[in-house]
């Protein structure tokens, strides 16, 4: 699904640009080497970026290899 209509940014797109260590909305085009248009996005590239941190915290840690 688009969250950015302008740029063509996707939810997916978003959620590599978070385990990029994106943070906010201006991360997520830097990372997509994108630059915002009309802005009118911002509060659903916050809401995807907050899921995802969430999500990405969630998951238990990838146990080192002894
Ligand atoms: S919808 Fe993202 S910049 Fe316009």
């Amino acid at each position: 699904m688009y969250l950015c209509i302008c740029r063509a940014i996707r939810e997916r797109d978003v959620d590599a640009a978070v385990r990029a260590g994106a943070r906010k909305p201006s991360d997520v085009f830097r990372a997509c080497g994108k630059s915002p248009q009309c802005g009118g996005c911002a509060c659903d590239l916050r809401e995807r970026i907050a899921h995802t941190v969430r999500e990405e915290a969630s998951r238990p840690a990838l146990m080192a290899a002894d």
